[in-house]
Parts: structure tokens; sequence; C-alpha cells
């Protein structure tokens, strides 16, 4: 069998972790796929950086076009991320009939429709597993092991960085910003965290997972986010007491042909799987009309875990050459779902209220919930006496703007002093 030649561009965190992984696992590889993989060139920015590479000096080339027009190369693997050069490279491997596979989120998140139709139209494959949960193979589990069932639901911590942050102000005790410079300091945050800490990260990978779950192209900028920079020691303190853990939590879920969306800081009740996923893990937890509930546990980032990503769709993608039979990339056609509508959807909220301790207070803050249309499921004061005291509700699960009317009616209220925190409540779906 014909062996498969491979140029890489890019040879960084997730890079060298590929190449680490082909040279140790060679044989494995070859006996799997009955043919080997071989780095025919490295594209890098500065060759002078790659003397001492663990693989050959004359494999680097600083010319783009030295793979992407190679006629001898099968597979483009991009690993450069950004978007740009990154797009223009992978359409221009695919215009060439190569085979790709990127580790690239916000190309696919972006770009996704564009190039699956671009790959289906030069027969070749675009592959992708390293985008979305670094090592853990929620792609393939999408697209093959539960490729029969409808998916009803998708709940994911999805960002490795506030996971660990928020684990480490819970079992600590310490601050946001202690937590971030220690996760900075391990190697768990980037040094400009924003992107993360904000949520966009994981609006960008449940994009993804929406586009692959159901067929529906959502950009990044219309799902509703919110990070975790807000969320006080306190916060996690409160959340603790009533039996939740806060997590940054993605969701997509069908709701009478809808598509509810969002991610958001969340209470997840101790029993729940989710919420014992701590530091930086990863975890996704699916719900399938076939299969029932599963997760998906594991390293969310990493040389390795991504590599070993990226290294399986490589793998993928050899035996389509190799066999020469391959499933459209296209995934619109797929599903054939075109919701009715997309939004954040329903949810239980949990709200800490500062107010003043004095008589009516609640009963007033009460009548103004019910007036609006939200039910309550709990209601805790913490500390008597004074100013200042905080009353958290817990409601049922309620829309949006039905919440925003009763508290804009609350903040009005002479005893309140101030809404202090609103996250999600997360409830298992029926
Ligand atoms: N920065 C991401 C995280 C990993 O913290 O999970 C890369 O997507």
């Amino acid at each position: 069998m014909k062996n498969i030649i491979v140029g890489l561009l890019g040879f960084g965190n997730v890079g060298s972790g590929f190449a680490a992984i082909l040279k140790e696992n060679m044989n494995q590889i070859t006996n799997t796929l009955g043919c080997s993989i071989i780095i025919k060139k490295v594209l890098v920015r500065n060759l002078a950086k790659y003397k001492n590479a663990p693989i050959p000096e004359e494999l680097f080339t600083t010319n783009a076009d030295e793979i992407i027009t190679d006629p001898e190369i099968d597979i483009v693997v991009e690993l450069i991320g950004g978007i740009r050069p990154a797009y223009d490279y992978i359409k221009k491997a695919l215009e060439h009939h190569k085979h790709v596979v990127t580790a690239n989120k916000a190309v696919i998140a972006l770009y996704g429709r564009e190039l699956f139709d671009l790959a289906d139209k030069s027969c070749v494959s675009i592959k992708f597993e390293g985008s979305v949960g670094g090592g853990i193979p929620i792609i393939a589990t999408l697209t093959k092991s539960l490729a029969a069932n409808k998916i009803e639901e998708i709940v994911g911590i999805i960002n490795g960085t506030t996971n660990y942050i928020l684990t480490r102000m819970e079992e600590s005790g310490m601050n946001f910003e202690d937590a971030l410079s220690e996760a900075q300091a391990k190697g768990f945050a980037e040094a400009n965290p924003t992107s993360d800490i904000e949520g966009e990260d994981a609006a960008y990978k449940l994009a993804i997972l929406t586009h692959v779950a159901f067929g529906v192209e959502v950009s990044p900028g219309e799902i509703p986010y919110i990070g975790i920079r807000q969320i006080s020691e306190k916060e996690i303190a409160y959340a603790k007491q009533l039996g939740y853990k806060i997590k940054l939590l993605a969701t997509v879920r069908r709701n009478n042909g809808s598509l509810d969306i969002h991610v958001h800081p969340t209470l997840v009740p101790f029993e729940h799987p989710l919420a014992s996923v701590n530091y930086e893990n990863n975890a996704l937890y699916i719900k399938g009309s076939a299969v029932g509930e599963l997760m998906l546990y594991g390293k969310g980032a990493g040389s390795l875990p991504t590599g070993s990503a990226v290294i399986s769709d490589v793998m993928e993608a050899a035996g389509i050459i190799q066999n020469r039979i391959q499933t459209k990339n296209s995934f619109a056609s797929r599903y054939q779902f075109t919701p009715k509508a997309i939004s954040s959807g329903a949810s239980a909220y949990y709200i800490r209220l500062q107010v003043t301790d004095q008589p009516g207070v609640l009963g007033s803050i009460t009548t103004a919930f019910g007036r609006n249309g939200v039910s309550l499921e709990s209601v805790v004061q913490r500390g008597r006496g004074g100013s200042s005291v905080p009353l958290i509700f817990v409601t049922h699960e309620t829309p949006w703007d039905k919440l925003e009317a009763a508290l804009e009616e609350i903040k009005k209220l002479n005893s309140v002093e101030e809404v202090a925190s609103i996250l999600m409540v997360h409830k298992q779906s029926q």
C-alpha cells in the first residue's frame, strides 16, 4: 500500500505533540493502517528556531506553497491557529485536492460550512477533532458512534482555563484574580486569557458542536455568552451551601423544534456528573434519542492530548485515501433540521439580592416575582439585622424576559440595594 505523505503547517505546542506521538507509536500506526505516515515538510515562521528540533532540519520551510501545492502531499495538517492565514491555507489545500486536518476552532466555527462544502466538491475530507475538547473524541462520537441518534442535548465544560479557576476558588476560597494568576503560573491560562475568561472560547467550540450535532450553522457571535470574571468567592460559597458547584457550561438543546443555546456560569447540583469535573479537565454530557445519556471526560488542551486527536484524524483521512470511500463532509444535508428559532431558552435561575433586613421586604420581592410570572423554588436568607443581607432565590424554569421584568421592578424597591448576582441553575432535561 502506498505510504501517506503529510505536510504540517506549524510546529508549536500541538505540532510537536503530533510529531512525538507519530514517532513513539509508529509501529502501531503502521500496523493499523497497513502503510506508514511520513511527514514531508513543516511550515514554520523562523527556521533558526528549529535547528535542534526532534525532526530533521531540512524538513522545515517558510514557504506554505511548498506544502499546499506539492502533488506528492496527501494530507495537509493545519496547526498554526488563528484565522488568517490559516483559513487561506486550508482553503487552498482543499482546492488542491488535499485532505485537511486542523485543530483550529476559530476557522471551523466561522467558516466550517464553506470549507465542508468545498471539501465535498474537491472529493476530499476535512477533519477537526482537535478543535473542541482537546483529546476528547467528541467529534468522532457525534459523527460516528452516535450517527444514528437524534442528539437532544449537549452540555459541556469545554474551557479548561475557567474550570481550573472555578475549581481553585471553590476548594481554597481564593479570589478570582489569585486563581487566574495561579492558572497562568501553571500554564493552564494564557498570558492574555480574555477569550477564555469571557466565555468566547467556549462559544466558538459550542458553535462547532451545534453544527456537527444538529447540522445548524450558528456563528459564535449569535451565541449568548457570559464568562466568569464577575464570579466572586462569596458566590461560590453561597452556591456550595445550597448544594451546587458553579461551572461555566456551554449548552445546546432542542426545545420543541427550536434550539436553545448559550454559554453561562451555571449552578450544577453536586450529584450531577458535571459537578465532579475539576481543574483543567473538560467534559461533554450528551443526550441522544437512542443511546440516552452519556458523558465524555478528559484533557481539553495540551500538546499530547490535542496531538492525539489530530493524529486520529490523520489516520482517518489515510483510511479514506487507501480505501477511497468517504462520507460527506457537509452536516446540513445530514440532519435536515431547521430550528423554528434560536434563542438562549428558558432556565432556572439563582438570584442574589443584597437587601435591608426589615419586615415586609421578602413579601414585596416575592410579589414582584409572582406578578411577572416567575415561580420560585426556594428562598434563603443569610445573616440578619441591619443593612445589606444577602437574599438568595432559586426560580423554577423561566424565560429570560419574565425574569428581567421582575428584576426591573425589584431594583426599584427601596429595601433592595443591589441585584448582586444572576446565574443559571442546571436542571436535568426530561
Ligand atoms: N484555552 C482553551 C482552554 C484551550 O482553556 O480550554 C484551547 O481551546
